[in-house]
């Protein structure tokens, strides 16, 4: 009989000789042979897990900002949302035994989680606190708006124990500040950012390179006051525009322009040079912090495939296969919560092929992309599918790579998700 190669291996024993016989009925999958030892702890071990909860509420709609936020809202409408806040994370907790689980990081999003008053943001960390297992030393981060840290309020996020803020800056010019609809200035902005750092937290502060008005000149400026903050984390995130902003309608009718992609990929390479200038180094290729410490928790770890799960209208999240995200209305969010029921509307229960596909675009956000951990998970090297890609990317200058990772060059880091939607093709084309 002739040796049929491309048949005979696999190292989980068995399937070997593929004669056509009704001997050799398969009993399991993989072999005992290639058990190893375990033991009910290491069966029961239990998954970290995050905790995101939205605050959709915001002081204004920004020009650029595509994400459903509710403006305008009196105090009695915050409290009956913080009020249905509190109850869904009772229900959800019995529900799916979430309090079973380590809290590693807690992320309250928005909208904008600095414009809810103090008695509100309590009330929220302590029905957290109260039912989760959230574990000594764990994250807790808040998205702000600069306009709305006042001191009190920084003593307040000071009390409730966050130890991480993240405002939204977005620049530091005040023309372009204005053109986005935004009440901040460059005044205020510093004002906040010095709240936020004497409460000791970490901050981060986001800016978007691509906003209207933007010139290499005000762009330039926005970059060295960021810099001189001396702030733990800057990030930068290019500005998209969506069909549901006041910047498309603008657009549209000329009243604004946007610097053109070309424009924009120059902002962010100078902004990457001054950040490597004054020791900001990227844990991510939007995110870059003083010498490359104080990395985020809560982001890696969904990058790399944890659980999160989201409170609130319109958070999504993800609880092992099950990707899914809540109803988007606030007012039909509180009154399903009210019925003692769960809000989740949407929602998709991913294949091994999603998964894959997940790890590689949202792992290699991260800069590295630890080959052997993705080997570790699905049984077969990446390089078996994209061998060919990989090779191109890298002649391009995209990336570099051995046995074990693949890493972003500067020019890959400038491309965003281009190498992670590029190494993923090969995958997508199995669907
Ligand atoms: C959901 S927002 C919340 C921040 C906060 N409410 C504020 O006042 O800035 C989080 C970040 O998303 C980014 N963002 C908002 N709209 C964007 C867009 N159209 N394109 C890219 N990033 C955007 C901004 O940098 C912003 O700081």
């Amino acid at each position: 009989m002739t040796k049929n190669t491309h048949l005979e291996p696999t190292r989980r024993g068995f399937i070997t000789n593929l004669t056509p016989s009704r001997r050799g009925f398969i009993t399991n999958y993989p072999n005992f042979q290639h058990w190893k030892q375990a033991t009910d702890a290491k069966l029961l071990a239990a998954k970290p897990l995050n905790i995101y909860v939205h605050i959709p509420f915001c002081a204004q709609q920004c020009s650029y900002c595509y994400y459903r936020t509710v403006t305008g809202s009196r105090k009695s409408e915050i409290d009956i949302y913080v009020e249905a806040l509190c109850k869904e994370i009772e229900i959800a907790t019995k529900k799916f035994r979430l309090n079973e689980r380590p809290v590693v990081s807690i992320y309250f999003g928005g909208g904008t989680p600095t414009l809810l008053d103090g008695t509100n943001l309590a009330k929220i960390i302590d029905t957290i606190r109260n039912n989760l297992n959230v574990i000594e030393g764990a994250e807790f981060t808040v998205e702000g708006e600069p306009v709305t840290l006042i001191q009190k309020k920084a003593n307040i996020l000071k009390d409730i124990g966050v130890n991480r803020i993240s405002l939204g800056v977005q620049s530091l010019y005040d023309d372009v500040i204005k053109l986005s609809n935004r009440q901040d200035t460059e005044k205020k902005v510093l004002k906040a950012i010095d709240f936020a750092r004497n409460t000791g937290a970490i901050v981060n502060i986001d800016l978007m390179s691509g906003l209207a008005g933007e010139t290499p000149k005000t762009w330039a400026y926005s970059v060295k006051r960021a810099i001189e903050t001396e702030v733990e984390s800057i990030t930068v995130y290019k500005m998209e525009l969506y069909a549901n902003t006041q910047y498309y309608k603008d657009v549209r009718n000329k009243t604004i322009d946007l610097p053109s992609d070309e424009q924009e990929l120059e902002f962010m390479q100078h902004a990457m040079e001054k950040f490597e200038q004054s020791e900001y180094e990227p844990w991510c290729f939007f995110t870059f912090t003083k010498k490359g410490k104080f990395v985020h928790v809560h982001a890696p770890s969904i990058w790399r495939g944890d659980d999160y799960y989201p409170f609130g209208a319109s958070a999504f999240g993800r609880l092992g296969d099950w990707v899914f995200q809540s109803t988007n209305e606030v007012n039909k969010y509180v009154s399903i919560v009210e019925k003692g029921e769960l809000p989740i509307s949407r929602g998709h229960n991913m294949t091994s092929l999603d998964k894959m596909i997940r790890d590689i675009v949202l792992g290699m956000k991260l800069i590295r992309l630890d080959l052997k951990m993705f080997k570790s998970r699905y049984g077969f090297k990446l390089s078996s599918f994209c061998e060919e890609v990989m090779q191109q990317l890298e002649s391009d200058g995209f990336i570099t790579f051995n046995e074990e990772e693949v890493v972003l060059t500067k020019k890959g880091m400038l491309h965003g998700d281009f190498v992670g939607k590029s190494l993923s093709k090969p995958l997508m084309n199995m669907y």
